[in-house]
């Protein structure tokens, strides 16, 4: 009985240095620790040993069992080490590898320009006032003092929706201009008290429409920023101090204006506003010409505009004035053809 104990041990302990993984282990451990193994059938037949017999070969198969059963365990925890390193260095994650490249969206160069725009006038007090695109004769011209006929609509050829003749003193066109905003607002603000019709402070961004030969420097769609200041006392000098501080808020305390008078219909006096040349310093250069930079047109609101808005000229008085945002936008970023706005060209509007 003992020698037989003594050869379970040891062909256990052969078998086992022949195991190389979980699955074999485990049939190890049923083929010599299990229920029908040799080693449990000499437990069950103890009871059939003689009296002497007994507690010996007991002692002996309880030790070998205690020694496979430790031996088990290690081998286990043997497996599960080379398991890890295995993985560890098969699996193996440089964290210290470039990431893939996720391309991110971006703002149009034409919106982060307004929304610099609007943070400007923010400071100042303006409020963003939107207007339609689609608009009528009367709003794009006539209220702004342009009758029919007049030679000044020769500046702003547009699109006429033809309307089989209907409208015809009144047909409906694409703004040339964001100031048929102005009246728009005026309206609005002073239906909500005629008598006394509230200050207005606004700023009108939008999408306007020329029927233009288009080139490096026109376009037949472009942005153009209005402005509208109406209330008792508003002089000129408070259009070219807003227009100075834009323009050194935008380039730098160091920016100067220039007003030259001008004509629109719809402001008296009017001007066009410049701004010396950032680039040059109003040396001249390539992108200037002569040192100064042509903004947009302004001036003071002309009484015919303000009482078709709602607001008595001999009470109030108001400035207005408008520029092309892709104008800004060029000379800021140097761009040198106003069509690249609208040609969704990635090469493009990924520089900005
Ligand atoms: N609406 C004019 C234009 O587009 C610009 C302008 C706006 C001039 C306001 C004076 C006052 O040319």
């Amino acid at each position: 009985m003992l020698e037989n104990l003594t050869e379970i041990e040891k062909a256990a302990l052969e078998a086992l240095g022949a195991v190389r993984d979980e699955a074999a282990l485990e049939a190890w451990r049923v083929a010599f620790l299990g229920r029908s193994s040799p080693l449990m059938q000499v437990f069950a037949g103890l009871g059939g040993l003689s009296k002497e017999e007994r507690p010996v070969v007991g002692q002996r198969a309880n030790e070998v069992k205690k020694a496979l059963e430790a031996r088990l365990a290690a081998k286990s925890e043997e497996l599960r080490a080379a398991a890890l390193k295995r993985s560890l260095e098969e699996e193996r994650l440089d964290v210290t590898l470039p990431g893939r490249h996720l391309p991110r969206g971006r703002l149009h160069p034409d919106t982060q320009m307004l929304r610099e725009l609007y943070r400007v006038f923010g400071e100042m007090g303006f409020q963003v006032y939107r207007s339609r695109e689609v608009e009528s004769d009367e709003y794009n011209f006539q209220l702004l003092n342009f009758p029919v006929g007049h030679p000044a609509r020769d500046m702003q050829d547009t699109y006429f929706v033809d309307a089989d003749g209907k409208d015809a003193d009144n047909p409906t066109v694409l703004r040339t201009h964001t100031s048929p905003g102005q009246i728009h607002a005026m309206r609005e603000y002073s239906a909500r008290d005629p008598q006394n019709p509230p200050p207005v402070r606004i700023i009108l961004p939008g999408m306007v429409y020329r029927y233009e030969q288009t080139d490096a420097r026109h376009e037949m769609q472009f942005d153009q920023l209005e402005g509208l200041a109406v209330g008792p006392g508003i002089t000129f000098s408070n259009l070219k101090g807003t227009l100075t501080d834009m323009a050194r808020r935008l380039f730098g305390p160091q920016a100067r204006t220039r007003f030259r008078a001008s004509f629109f219909p719809f402001t008296e006096p009017s001007a066009e506003f410049d701004i010396e040349c950032f680039l040059c310093g109003g040396k001249g250069c390539a992108v200037c010409g002569g040192g100064w930079l042509e903004i947009g047109g302004s001036g003071m609101v002309h009484p015919v505009v303000l009482r078709n808005g709602g607001y008595d000229p001999k009470r109030y008085t108001g400035f207005a004035f408008g520029f092309g945002i892709q104008r800004i936008a060029m000379l800021k970023y140097h761009i040198s053809d106003i069509r690249l706005f609208w040609q969704n060209d990635l090469r493009f509007l990924e520089q900005f």
